[in-house]
Parts: C-alpha cells; sequence; structure tokens
C-alpha cells in the first residue's frame, strides 16, 4: 500500500483552499497527510482550521529575520523538518526568494486567482475586469523562482457576467478554486501528476496544455 502524500500548506489567510483540501481528504477524494501549516501571519484563519483539525501549525513573523531569505531559508527548514513531500500555497502572500525555494521546485504548488499567465501578482479579478475580458478563472502551478511565473498544470474557467464588479466576480470564482486545487493535489498524490528534468508530466507524458476543470473534474485539454 503506497502511503499517503504528506503535505505541508502554507497560508497567509481565511484559509478556505486549505479547507477544501482538508474536506477533499474527508470525502477520500485526497490520499494525503497534512503534516503542518505554517503561516507568516499569527491571526491567519488557516491556523485555526488547521488546530481545529489537529494538523501541526507553524507561524513565523517575518519582522524577526534580517531580510526575505533569512526568512524563507528558516521558513523552507521548518518545512523539510516537518518531513512534507509537497508544498502547497494556499494564499500565501509573499513572494519567496529564488535561491530558498529552489530545492522544492517540481514539489510546491501554488494556486493563483487568474488564467496564468493573464495577471501575475494582485488584484486579478479587477484587471480581468477592467481589460474586458469575456472570460476569467484560476490556475494551479508548480512554484519557480519567477512569480506566480511556473509551468501552469491546471486551469478552472469561469464566464465574466455583464456588469459585475470585483467582488462579486471573486466570490463566483472561490467555489471553482475550491474544486481546482484538491483536484491538483489529487492526482499528485495518485501519482498520475509530477516532474521530471524541469517539465510537469501527465500520465507519464509532458504536461503541454495546463488540465482543464469540468463537470466531472480535471482532464486533458
Ligand atoms: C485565493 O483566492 C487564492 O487563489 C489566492 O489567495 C486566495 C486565498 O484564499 N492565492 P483562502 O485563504 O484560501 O480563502
Amino acid at each position: 500500500m503506497p502511503s499517503p502524500l504528506r503535505i505541508a500548506v502554507l497560508a497567509s489567510g481565511r484559509g478556505s483552499n486549505l479547507a477544501a483540501l482538508l474536506a477533499a481528504r474527508g470525502r477520500g477524494e485526497l490520499d494525503a497527510q497534512f503534516v503542518l501549516v505554517a503561516s507568516d501571519k499569527a491571526t491567519a484563519g488557516a491556523l485555526r482550521l488547521a488546530e481545529a483539525a489537529g494538523i501541526p501549525t507553524l507561524v513565523l513573523d517575518p519582522k524577526a529575520y534580517p531580510d526575505r531569505r533569512a526568512f524563507d531559508l528558516a521558513l523552507f527548514a521548518q518545512l523539510a523538518a516537518s518531513g512534507a513531500e509537497l508544498i502547497v500555497l494556499a494564499g500565501f502572500m509573499r513572494i519567496l526568494d529564488g535561491e530558498a525555494l529552489a530545492p522544492w521546485v517540481g514539489r510546491m504548488l501554488n494556486i493563483h486567482p487568474s488564467l496564468l499567465p493573464k495577471y501575475r501578482g494582485l488584484h486579478t479579478h479587477r484587471r480581468a475586469l477592467e481589460a474586458g475580458d469575456l472570460v476569467h478563472g484560476a490556475s494551479v502551478h508548480f512554484v519557480t523562482a519567477e512569480l506566480d511565473g511556473g509551468p501552469v498544470v491546471a486551469q478552472a474557467t469561469l464566464p465574466i457576467e455583464p456588469g459585475e464588479d470585483e467582488q462579486r466576480l471573486a466570490q463566483r470564482l472561490l467555489p471553482l478554486e475550491h474544486r481546482l486545487l484538491p483536484a491538483t493535489v489529487a492526482l499528485i498524490a495518485a501519482g498520475r501528476l509530477g516532474w521530471r528534468d524541469g517539465l510537469p508530466m501527465f500520465d507519464g507524458a509532458p504536461l503541454g496544455e495546463p488540465l482543464q476543470l469540468g463537470p466531472h473534474g480535471l482532464a486533458l485539454a
């Protein structure tokens, strides 16, 4: 019997994506053991969710470190010590130092609320609306040194409704994020999605286009 994938989650905020991961595990859709939830914010809702679920938590205060790299090296040392095999960034609102994260390339995922490569960084919903886009969405990508720039492995799309505002668009996208992230992580846990020689692999072949979330889960485009 293969053992469950050991996952650490990094989150700075409310933690609804963490909740979705925990729920997927609860339903038997994700063969994972959550070994750590870490945050740069002591007040993060994600930490409270983790505590309630009996998952070890960690808070590192960036102000206690001389610079970004020192903080990130301390963080990754703790993540390694947790035994994590995969790190999931679920609303972790910090830029990571490229050198510090290098050992984790191919073993770290991020969820981003846009159809990457569109709208890296912040205010993605507003920017999609201002651009007059007809379609918005969310992406899960492997994390590399380039901010929101690593290979995208899965996406969910959402038609933009005429006249809707930023808040409503964000609100409508969130439930899709909550399906997209667990489904992507489940593929990694099942050994179907991974990383080889700098490339994402799906079912033994390099993944060209991101997997698309449909009514029955993730599938090739
Ligand atoms: C999500 O929109 C995610 O895509 C982005 O940050 C937000 C986190 O929300 N990276 P939550 O803390 O998971 O509720």
